[in-house]
């Protein structure tokens, strides 16, 4: 394989405005100065993994503007092959995003060229699907390019999902999942009413509807691994929160990584964390991940 981490998803501008608390609605409030980070889930998982030291590509699709020139420099910067990412169609997509004094955020995505990111698309890109070891999506493109990612996945490649923003799934993705990566909210979407009250519950239910692995992601928790070989817990890491934009990407994209190199899920788990917690002690998203040396010291 040429690419230990094919990633497939959108490419954002992140839009940030610091907040004491969050205007209800119909309310104003003052923030601070505006940041324009390079975001996307799927370009900050691709930013995630090169930093981290793996061959990674990005197939995505951006604006012909300022926003997707950021996007792009982002992503050479971080030794990221962007052959496979596209430009033009839409203006590129913007994360409107208020982050507050917890480091907590909230983010409204108007998807522009992400939501142009086809099935064609994808199946024009086969050499690089052929060329990856691990492929990686997420939901801020269409379902149905989603479902053609999962067509056109190489003999003997693993595909990991993170399911976000999160909506009921087709069991011909769900199969392919190894693992599915979700917090609590995208697994009770997921799953739908059916789950019980503990993360071990919520895995269990997961792992029925065909995923051949699950990772739930539990904040200040940890996170919890299940396959039909069992269920284990992996400890989160203390850290102090700036801003956690963009951490959980940080974690699939280390993650699918470690896994594709041969880690058992709960060595993989554990590195992931460490990543993440890395990413939020900093603002922003691509900004705040962590190097290679970085994550060891944690
Ligand atoms: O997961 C964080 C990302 O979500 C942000 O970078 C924003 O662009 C949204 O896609
Ligand atoms: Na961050």
């Amino acid at each position: 394989y040429d690419y230990d981490l094919l990633v497939v998803g959108s490419a954002n501008a992140d839009l940030v405005i610091g907040v004491e608390r969050r205007p209800a609605a119909g309310e104003t409030v003052l923030g601070s100065d505006l940041a324009v980070h390079p975001g996307g889930k799927g370009a900050n998982q691709a930013v995630a993994a090169a930093r981290l030291g793996a061959r990674t590509a990005l197939l995505a699709r951006v604006g012909d503007d300022a926003h997707g020139r950021l996007l792009l420099d982002s992503q050479r910067e971080a030794g990221v092959d962007t052959e496979g990412v596209l430009v033009g169609g839409a203006p590129t997509g913007v994360a409107l995003i208020t982050v507050d004094p917890s480091g907590d955020n909230s983010i409204v995505v108007s998807p522009g060229a992400n939501g142009r990111l086809t099935p064609e698309d994808v199946r024009a890109a086969g050499s690089l699907f052929q060329a990856s070891r691990v492929v990686s999506a997420q939901l801020e493109i269409p379902l149905e390019t989603v479902v053609e990612v999962v067509r056109g996945l190489a003999p003997g490649s693993r595909f990991v999902l993170n399911p976000s923003p999160p909506r009921p799934l087709p069991t011909e993705v769900l199969a392919a999942c190894d693992p599915l990566i979700v917090n609590e909210h995208e697994a009770r979407v997921i799953a739908g009413t059916a789950l019980g009250d503990s993360p071990e519950d919520w895995a269990t239910a997961l792992l029925a509807l065909g995923p051949r692995s699950v990772v739930v992601t539990l904040g200040a928790e940890g996170a919890l691994v299940a396959s039909a070989e069992g269920i284990a817990r992996v400890p989160s890491v203390k850290v102090e929160a700036v801003d956690t934009t963009g951490a959980g990407d940080a974690f699939t994209a280390a993650l699918a990584w470690r896994l594709g190199r041969g880690e058992s899920p709960e060595e993989a788990a554990g590195y992931a964390a460490r990543v993440g917690a890395a990413a939020v002690t900093r603002p922003g998203a691509q900004e705040s991940f962590p190097t290679a040396e970085e994550a060891e010291a944690l």
